[in-house]
């Protein structure tokens, strides 16, 4: 962990109870963090970024949107680091972790990218260089990194991305290979969605990390990204965070919200905090989860709505930066 972390850990270790906020609480927990996602766009906001920057609840932060292929190489070669940088700036200005999303993702790929018709020889050099690029502007920075993002379909098989027809699975190898190398002190992580609850998928991501184990290729971490949908937690969570841990690596609770058909009633609202309690609570039982981020902290902000039409309210803040319950069902999840 680099120094400034050491610090900032202590610092939050020593405050006295009665100042408890999420971040405290934490590592009072004997967590790494409890932390958030940003975006660009939302820093021209100054109450939101007042409290963004509060370290009492936030002590880690990840780039929503800012370090992802398209931000960063959107022509082949060509790298553009402006965006997250001024992400990976704001972290380190207020004393904050940060964690590095993403390397590789079906996602938010530059049209050179999905349309080249690369072969696998060809795409996996492309991988290599864009892993190994991207993490070594970093380097020092980046606590963790999700190298590889939601490889997998909800049935357990790999998804069919360009990166998967044209190298198989070569390309997990070849960028968590890269990412060691140019940054041998970082968390190396694969990060899914609906791998809360034991099932298909988790039993895939866990053979997944079986296998790069067994050959010896860098893997340290499991991110679970726990976009989660009010009253509907997996009751095998805590189990599922301890089978993976169990594998031989950290897992962290990486995207967490709850999202709720709206209107957001006072009924949805208390089962929103137990939500998030019960997930705060298998994170903080289970030695192996290192930490908690939240997929920002302000319903102003949620990508929810705009993925999910009639859905939202998913976040411990309202759209006026106003705690909800679901801020107490966090607190009570970390001293409970
Ligand atoms: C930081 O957050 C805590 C908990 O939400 C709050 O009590 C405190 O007033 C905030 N500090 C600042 C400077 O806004
Ligand atoms: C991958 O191959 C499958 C099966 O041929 C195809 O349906 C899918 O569109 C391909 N995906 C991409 C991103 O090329
Ligand atoms: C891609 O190339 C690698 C060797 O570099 C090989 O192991 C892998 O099987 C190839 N994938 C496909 C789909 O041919």
């Amino acid at each position: 962990m680099p120094a400034k972390h050491i610090i900032s850990t202590l610092f939050l270790a020593i405050l006295p109870v009665g100042y408890c906020q999420l971040a405290q609480l934490a590592v009072a927990a004997g967590k790494t963090y409890f932390g958030t996602a940003t975006d660009n766009s939302e820093l021209t906001d100054s109450p939101y970024v007042a409290q963004l920057g509060n370290t009492s609840d936030f002590h880690q932060i990840t780039a929503a949107n800012s370090m992802k292929w398209d931000a960063t190489e959107p022509s082949r070669g060509t790298f553009t680091f402006a965006a997250g940088d001024t992400i990976a700036n704001l972290a380190l200005n207020n004393g904050q972790i940060l964690r590095g999303h993403n390397c590789v993702w079906h996602n938010q790929l530059p049209s050179w990218v999905t349309s080249g018709n690369f072969d696998n020889a060809t795409l996996l050099s492309i991988v290599e260089n864009h892993c190994s690029t991207l993490v070594s502007h970093y380097k020092g920075n980046i606590d963790s990194w999700d190298v590889i993002n939601e490889p997998f379909n909800d049935d357990g098989t790999f998804r069919q991305s360009v990166f998967f027809n044209a190298t198989g699975t070569t390309y997990i190898p070849t960028a968590l290979r890269a990412a060691r190398a140019a940054d041998p002190n970082a968390k190396l992580y694969i990060n899914d969605f609906n791998i809360e609850g034991t099932g298909a998928k988790s039993t895939a991501m866990a053979n997944l990390v079986q296998s790069l184990k067994s050959q010896g290729v860098p893997i340290d971490g499991i991110g679970v990204q726990a976009h989660l949908i009010v009253g509907e937690v997996p009751p095998t969570l805590q189990q599922n965070l301890q089978s993976f841990v169990n594998l031989g690596v950290e897992v962290a609770i990486t995207e967490l919200d709850v999202r709720m058909t709206l209107p957001a009633t006072d009924a949805l609202l208390a089962q929103q905090q137990q939500d998030y309690q019960t997930v705060i609570r298998a994170c903080k039982a289970v030695s192996g989860c290192i930490g908690v981020t939240i997929w920002d902290w302000t319903d102003k902000y949620s990508w929810v709505p705009g993925s999910f039409p009639g859905q939202g309210a998913a976040c411990p803040w309202d759209e006026n930066l106003v705690k909800k319950p679901a801020y107490q069902g966090i607190v009570n999840g970390w001293t409970q």
